[in-house]
């Protein structure tokens, strides 16, 4: 008997797993779990200044604005950090109206070093304060004009690794570096990524539960197209930014038999948006996914106090109850609601605290998940063709203004 096929065949968990293994021999991101950071934590114990400005965009920021943002206000950190990413003149201005550029470390990461947004605002700042090497940094790639730029003007880079992607990067130099010179922990991100990283490849807990969710998302994504994460922690809006760049960046493709691919990331925050987007998750079209992200500990014992209000006294039975278990009971309810009509898949992350591993496991996870379902969908979840025709309109129009 003969047989043809002109279509993507469904792929056995075995062959899945043996594609990422040879995968992780290219594509860098996976093997910086294990990276050597000595000389990230040696230069950041150089850095005199108390603020530190990041100049980039997209993949280049929002890793580390995502972990930043999760941990600031739980970690003794000694400066403070910032981040230039935008062309909106009002933001520029008044971003940099509240810190003394004096002060400032300014690091500029571009992987392609060519970016219009980063060099724009690179250029500004250059023209209110002469940035060389006493306040500069540069993290790139190794043969990047803005390399050779940082080269020619003596001011110190790192470098981003060819086979490291933008949206893959925050575990390279593009986060570490930010991270450990405000005073993060650096290794223990790492340990957190290293975790899932031998869990996964050691067929663990992680690689079943990293396949079947992958397998459901790719089956079901003409169904349930939608993949909305449900942060319960304002703490996590970073990381829904960063979830929404990484989800839509890398599987909005077209696969190599020409069909249109994807599943559309949404990002929202509990309990706040359980007065907004939940109803239309619950009363809507049945075309969304639901995963609730928990934090188990916030270490905070900031509690609602026993206070009378008169005419609310119906209200009194939440005295003396602390805020971070109302948010996780606020997250529960939710759930069960969900979970009782029956036709919403939801699942539910529950990390273990406000910790550096606790988010780095949590993005991770998330990385190799993209990663399996862009083999499930036949599609390259590295490159980022779709963007370049407006980049292209944008510089012509640029260049004949
Ligand atoms: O994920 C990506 O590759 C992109 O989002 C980039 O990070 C973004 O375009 C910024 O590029 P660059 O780091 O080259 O300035």
């Amino acid at each position: 008997m003969n047989y043809q096929h002109n279509f993507n065949p469904t792929i056995s968990d075995t062959h899945l797993f043996d594609e990422i293994t040879k995968e992780k021999e290219e594509i860098g991101y996976y093997n910086l779990v294990h990276q050597d950071t000595t000389e990230f934590k040696a230069y950041a114990k150089t850095v005199k200044q108390k603020n530190i400005v990041v100049i980039g965009i997209g993949g280049s920021t929002l890793g580390t604005y995502a972990i930043y943002k999760f941990l600031k206000h739980s970690k003794p950190l000694f400066k403070k950090l910032y981040f230039l990413e935008t062309t909106d003149p009002i933001d520029i201005k008044a971003k940099i109206s509240n810190i003394d550029l004096e002060d400032t470390l300014f690091v500029v990461i571009s992987k392609s070093g060519t970016t219009i947004e980063t060099v724009s605002i690179f250029k500004y700042i250059h023209s209110l304060v002469k940035c060389d090497k006493n306040n500069t940094l540069v993290i790139t790639e190794s043969d990047s004009k803005l390399n050779e730029y940082a080269q020619t003007n003596g001011i110190k880079s790192f470098e981003v690794p060819k086979n490291v992607g933008g949206r893959f990067s925050v575990f390279s130099a593009v986060g570490l570096l930010p991270l450990a010179i405000v005073g993060l922990n650096i290794d223990e991100l790492l340990r957190g990524t290293q975790e899932i990283h031998d869990s996964f490849f050691n067929k663990g807990v992680e690689y079943e539960r990293v396949f079947q969710k992958a397998r459901f998302f790719t089956e079901y994504k003409s169904v349930f197209n939608i993949n909305v994460v449900f942060s319960y922690s304002s703490r996590l809006e970073g990381f829904n930014k960063w979830y929404v760049q990484l989800w839509g960046e890398s599987l909005g493709k077209i696969d190599i038999k020409k069909t249109r691919q994807g599943l559309t990331p949404i990002g929202i925050i509990g309990p706040i948006d359980q007065h907004s987007f939940l109803q239309l998750v619950v009363e809507g079209r049945r075309d969304k996914t639901v995963t609730v992200v928990k934090v188990n500990d916030f270490h905070s014992k900031l509690a609602i106090p026993h206070v009378k209000l008169e005419g609310l006294e119906e209200l009194d039975y939440i005295d003396g109850l602390e805020f971070s278990t109302l948010i996780n009971m606020q997250a529960d309810a939710t759930i069960e609601s969900l979970n009782n009509l029956g036709d919403i898949p939801c699942d539910v992350i529950t990390i273990d605290g406000v910790s550096e591993s606790s988010i780095a496991s949590l993005m991770y996870e998330y990385e190799l998940l993209t990663s399996v379902c862009a083999k499930l969908m036949y599609i390259n979840a590295y490159d980022q063709p779709g963007v370049e025709a407006g980049k292209i309109i944008l510089k012509s129009k640029l260049k004949n203004k």
